[in-house]
């Protein structure tokens, strides 16, 4: 039997000499390959094989191991910037809460989805949210093999090196097996920022504006020296994949982590209600100041982790968590003017301009008015805010942020207001292409008319189309996008002109590797990253269009209804010219029309309301819009989108209709466990119906599926049918 085949226990020692030769060699080729050169010449899981057996010799045979080991080399030498990881269990964010109402709007939404009333126990942990970076650390049987940045969520970047420079990461864990996945927050204590600053400054480079940029700055540095050199620190609170729970409960997971060596936060508590969480939350506020880093609120979660399971997840954030955040922190400042921004969908929106102030360490000199009526002091239904104080260029205003969002203008001081201000008069014409600008009924948002023509919306939208949760094109983000926009050889007007544009720019007499801060390689790689982008999915495709009310889960949600490009336009076309969608349209009477099919299954699927199917179909039924989303399609290969998790489920891809009181689970829960098994859930009855899941008092929809020859079950028999019997 060659060595390489041979169980490693059964290895002599010439054997595993050669052994771990071969292996050093193979593991150098194969991370040169992967991180050096970017084209892998083996799977990961066959890459993570070799670097078990290599480990699994050193073991037996310490004293063969070499000075070249690949064990010791954590991460690899990257050509640029740092190798990318998928992460095995995405790395999700937390839904908010502001206040004591939303806590209990929190807890009664987690009572509601699993059927608990008022009265059954349901306890939380309390814990502080860290104002750090979220990283992710991968044990193999006891050994840190890899540290993940969160990126994307589900793409990350490897910082093992750096990882293994952090005292509070342990590097081996005593007592586990198989594959662990840590999570938590990587932070910088105030004492370590104001001494990294300080030494930043005498060597005359960038300071930086919160431990929480210092922290992040210093993670990602290229050379794991430098991160040694600034002392990060490590909480952890989660987990990702694992082989074996760690515990049953939240707490319990907790501890068992502060048991295998994390640092684990002190202030975690376990609450048994709502004000339970509201106490702890108002403890943890007071203690703020004297921790000595930075947090920005209070994570609540479910603590039972067979509760969690239950709950799963919306798109981003689990259900059974929540960021409790503390309240925005406050400075008043003077507002120089009032510029209009035009978006995407042709949104006219106030910006202040603001004498710069630092509010809660950060400088501010931008922030949001909403709209005109938050500017004359009424809110959308026209009731006053502010006591009707309108804001004025010139007034002292109040500005306030909370966590990463925009700053505000919260209030103005009437005090203070110059005598000669004037209230401030919005525009009615779009300032980037004069086109008028109109409110619909009941709309706060005055919007340009000029749809194409407009260049603001046309930048906008192909600042989204470029975006990283839509086409992602590497090297095409938004500084690009404007200076192509408006390079009259370069032309990117649309976006199907980003899929010609190589082609284009080779009968330029200018090329692009010719410009100002292009050269032959970034022009090259741009062109790669853009063909490498033709190939894509129809969810991301039709996010990607940028219409109005159709986001990221409207768009998945749509894309695996209609499954193919082909499918959809069909569909949309059909509905366009259908009479109850022209009656909608024209607000006419519905009652007498005939039922139209593919308006009506439009308006079916679940999650799909009436404003974004109109929006949807008035924008493929739009003359100049149309003609260029079909160009921008003729550029593409639009992939299907299948059910997702479809194979393996009895129900992937069945259309399931949930009527009748549920007594086993809440329709939420129904919904969300039918939808992970890869079926699409929808509202009402049709010829489409592939299963009616009838309980008690089922009425109109069971008698239409009888019609209609649908299969009908009851509840039981759905959770049989979904192996939960
Ligand atoms: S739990 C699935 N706990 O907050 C949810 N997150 O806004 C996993 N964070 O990306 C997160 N302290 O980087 C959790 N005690 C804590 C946290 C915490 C800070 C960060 C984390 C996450 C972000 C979400």
């Amino acid at each position: 039997m060659a060595a390489t085949d041979t169980p490693v226990d059964e290895l002599t020692e010439e054997q595993a000499g050669i052994e771990l030769a071969r292996l050093a060699d193979a593991l150098a080729t194969a991370n040169r390959a992967y991180h050096t050169d970017d084209a892998p010449v083996m799977s990961d899981a066959e890459f993570d094989a070799l670097k078990r057996r290599n480990r699994a010799i050193e073991e037996r045979f310490a004293h063969l191991k070499r000075s070249d080991s690949a064990s010791d080399q954590v991460g690899a030498p990257v050509a640029d910037g740092f190798g990318k990881v998928r992460h095995a269990v995405p790395m999700l964010s937390l839904a908010n809460a502001f206040d004591a109402q939303d806590v209990h709007e929190f807890d009664a939404s987690i009572r509601k989805f699993l059927g608990l009333s008022e009265a059954d126990a349901l306890s939380y942990t309390a814990e502080p949210k860290i104002d750090g970076l979220s990283l992710s650390l991968r044990y193999e049987d006891g050994v840190l093999v890899q540290a993940a940045t969160r990126g994307d969520g589900e793409v990350g970047e490897n910082v093992t090196a750096n990882a293994m420079t952090i005292t509070d990461v342990p590097k081996t864990l005593t007592g586990v097996s198989g594959v662990i996945e840590v999570r938590g927050e990587v932070y910088m204590s105030h004492t370590d920022f104001e001494a990294l600053n300080a030494r930043q400054e005498e060597a005359g480079q960038k300071t930086f504006a919160n431990p929480r940029n210092a922290a992040a700055g210093s993670l990602r540095q290229l050379d794991a020296a430098s991160t040694q050199a600034r002392p990060l620190r490590f909480f952890a609170y989660a987990w990702g994949a694992l082989d074996d729970p760690l515990a049953d409960t939240q707490m319990g997971a907790i501890t068992r982590l502060k048991n295998l060596g994390f640092s684990t936060n002190p202030l975690t508590a376990l609450c048994a209600s709502p004000d339970d969480l509201i106490a702890h939350h108002a403890d943890i506020e007071h203690r703020r100041a004297a921790l000595g880093y930075d947090i920005d609120g209070v994570v609540y979660k479910v603590d039972d982790l067979a509760l969690q399971a239950r709950l799963g997840f919306r798109a981003t954030t689990p259900r059974w968590a929540v960021a409790h955040k503390f309240p925005a922190e406050l400075a008043w400042t003077r507002l120089e003017a009032i510029d209009i921004q035009v978006g995407r969908t042709g949104a006219l929106s106030p910006v202040a301009r603001l004498t710069p102030v630092t509010v809660g360490g950060v400088v501010v000199s931008n922030a949001t008015l909403h709209n005109e009526d938050y500017i004359e002091g009424r809110d959308n239904k026209g009731a006053p805010i502010r006591d009707g104080k309108d804001i004025r260029v010139g007034d002292w205003v109040q500005v306030y942020r909370a966590g990463d969002v925009i700053p505000k203008v919260a209030d103005v001081d009437l005090s203070k207001r110059p005598a000669d201000a004037h209230p401030y008069s919005f525009p009615h014409t779009c300032p980037e292409c004069g086109s008028p600008a109109l409110r619909d009924p009941g709309d706060a948002v005055r919007r340009c008319t000029g749809g194409l023509i407009c260049p603001a919306q046309a930048v906008e939208k192909l600042k989204h189309f470029v975006g990283r949760s839509t086409f992602d094109i590497d090297g095409l983000g938004a500084k690009q996008v404007e200076m192509f926009y408006l390079d009259d050889q370069l032309a990117v007007k649309e976006p199907a002109d980003i899929f010609t544009l190589a082609a284009r720019d080779a009968g330029n007499l200018t090329k692009l590797a010719n410009r100002d801060g292009w050269g032959d390689t970034s022009a090259r790689n741009l062109f790669q990253a853009i063909e490498a982008r033709r190939g894509i999915g129809l969810d991301r495709v039709l996010f990607a269009l940028g219409i109005r009310h159709v986001g990221e889960v409207a768009a998945a949600t749509l894309a695996r209804h209609y499954s193919s490009w082909a499918a959809l336009t069909t569909a949309l076309d059909a509905a366009a010219n259908e009479p109850a969608f022209l009656e909608t349209e024209a607000k006419a009477q519905k009652a007498a029309l005939p039922q139209s099919p593919a308006w009506a299954d439009l308006l079916a699927i679940d999650g799909i309301g009436e404003t974004l199917a109109r929006a949807l179909v008035t924008a493929f039924a739009n003359g100049p819009e149309r003609a260029s989303i079909d160009r921008l399609a003729e550029q593409l290969t639009i992939e299907d989108v299948a059910p997702i998790a479809a194979s393996g489920s009895p129900v992937a891809g069945k259309t399931v209709v949930f009527t009748g009181t549920l007594e086993l689970m809440t329709r939420a829960e129904a919904k969300a466990r039918a939808e992970a098994l890869g079926a699409k859930v929808s509202g009402s009855v049709s010829a489409k119906t592939d299963l009616l899941v009838a309980g008690p008092g089922a009425g109109s929809k069971a008698k239409k599926a009888q019609d209609l020859g649908v299969e009908t079950i009851d509840e039981a028999s759905w959770l049989a049918l979904i192996g939960d019997g």
